[in-house]
C-alpha cells in the first residue's frame, strides 16, 4: 500500500519550535523517520508539506491518484481550516490525524479539529513514534 504523509502550516520550520512540544528535530528528518516506519510496516510513504492552504488542499484532491491512505498533521490549520475537511473528504481516502504535541493537553484552541467525523483515527502526543502507530492504524483501516 501506498501512503501520503501530508504536512501544513508551519511545519517545515520544526527544529525552530518550542522543544519541549515538538523535540526539536528538523522536517527533513521527521521525514525520513517516517519514511522509516513505512518501510517497517511494508508501505511506500510519499510526503508532503504545504504552508499556503490551497496548495495544500490541490494536494489533498491529487491523493487518489497515488496513495491509498493519508496520515495528515496540518499544524495549525487543524483547529480552524473547514476547507481541509472538506478536501479529506473529496480525497476519499482513509485518513489518520497526527499531532506530535498532546494537543489535548494544552490551549482550548487546540482541542478543535477540523478532521473530527472524517478521519478514520486521531493520534497525538507521541512524537514523531505516533506517525508509526498512524500508519499502523491505517493498515488496520483497509
Ligand atoms: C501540531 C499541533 C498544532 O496545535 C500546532 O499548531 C502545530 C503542530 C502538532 O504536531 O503537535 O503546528 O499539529
Amino acid at each position: 500500500h501506498r501512503v501520503a504523509v501530508l504536512h501544513g502550516i508551519n511545519l517545515d520550520a520544526l527544529d525552530r519550535r518550542p522543544a519541549q512540544h515538538y523535540g526539536g528535530l528538523t522536517y527533513t528528518q521527521l521525514e525520513q523517520r517516517i519514511t522509516a516506519f513505512g518501510r517497517e510496516l511494508g508501505l511506500t510513504v510519499a510526503c508532503f508539506q504545504s504552508n499556503h492552504e490551497g496548495e495544500f488542499v490541490e494536494e489533498l484532491h491529487k491523493t487518489p491518484d497515488y496513495a491509498d491512505g493519508i496520515v495528515i498533521n496540518p499544524g495549525a490549520w487543524t483547529h480552524y481550516a473547514w476547507s481541509l475537511r472538506d478536501a479529506v473528504e473529496i480525497a476519499g481516502l482513509p485518513t489518520i490525524e497526527v499531532h506530535l504535541s498532546d494537543v489535548d493537553a494544552r490551549e482550548a484552541f487546540r482541542q478543535v479539529s477540523v478532521l473530527e467525523g472524517v478521519r478514520a483515527g486521531k493520534v497525538s502526543g507521541r512524537g514523531p513514534d505516533g506517525y508509526r502507530d498512524a500508519l499502523a492504524l491505517l493498515k488496520e483501516a483497509w
